[in-house]
């Protein structure tokens, strides 16, 4: 049976991608993580729900030895491998649903980034982070980036400037959807939905799954940007959060 994150997504497969071209990607997605993962040079790396593998090459290109992408999504795959014909990086790319994921050798380190908030119920929570302990070393990291559980209120918000707005249940509660609608640089809209978990549902998951020392990151800003004000309302009440755990 298709799972249904696929069909979303084959769906949507080359607006979203071009959604990583929002400055927001760069300014502080992508600056929180890399602050976050620190030398990644020589680590073996897992990127689970890699879309169209746009993380994927960052981490090869940042030092990573070897980095596998995998997503449930055919199309997102095709839009990766396409990109790694036409300019190899040396990533490797699966179509596999993550929480089905077994590997044949364990990595350093896993990526997830919005993979979690895919879940559908607390169970399949669990089997994304059991995927995730389950493919790392003794020692090694699991670190990506989520909607923000912490800044949930009720409604819609706006972040318009940014190139998107998220429609919440009027009280948020697990398995709620969250509603993503995009505008990209060029005008073409898309959604999607996410899956919100309390707090204590994501650390019940990583507790229960074996890590240590979950715990959230909050999005920072590229320090070329700092006096820019634009970014004060994203700062004010950051839509996405990132989170870190260490495989004991
Ligand atoms: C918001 S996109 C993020 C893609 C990529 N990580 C990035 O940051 O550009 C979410 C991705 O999760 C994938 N996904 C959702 N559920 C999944 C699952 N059960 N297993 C693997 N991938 C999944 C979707 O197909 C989609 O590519």
């Amino acid at each position: 049976m298709t799972h249904p994150a696929e069909s979303e997504y084959d769906a949507i497969a080359g607006a979203y991608k071009d959604s990583k071209q929002l400055s927001f990607r760069n300014y502080i997605e992508e600056f929180t993580l890399f602050e976050t993962l620190g030398d990644i040079s020589g680590v073996k790396a897992l990127d689970l729900a890699c879309g169209d593998g746009f993380y994927t090459r960052k981490l090869k290109r940042a030092g990573a030895r070897e980095v596998l992408g995998v997503d449930v999504s055919a199309e997102m795959i095709r839009l990766a491998e396409d990109e790694e014909r036409a300019r190899p990086a040396g990533c490797r790319y699966l179509h596999r649903n993550a929480a089905a994921l077994v590997l044949d050798e364990p990595v350093d380190l896993v990526v997830a980034m919005y993979l979690l908030n895919y879940a559908r119920d607390v169970d399949e929570l669990l089997r994304f982070v059991q995927a995730a302990y389950g493919a790392l070393k003794p020692g090694g990291r699991f670190v990506g980036f989520n909607d923000n559980v912490l800044n949930a209120p009720g409604g819609t918000v706006s972040y318009a400037r940014y190139g998107f707005e998220k429609e919440y249940t009027e009280t948020p509660s697990d398995g709620d959807p969250i509603v993503y609608r995009f505008t990209n640089d060029d005008g073409t809209r898309f959604e999607f939905n996410n899956y919100f978990f309390s707090q204590g549902n994501y650390h019940r998951a990583f507790e229960e799954a074996g890590f240590a020392g979950f715990h959230w990151i909050d999005s920072q800003l590229h320090p070329s940007e700092r006096d820019n004000r634009f970014w004060d309302e994203f700062m004010a009440a950051p839509p996405v959060i990132g989170f870190a755990a260490v495989r004991e």
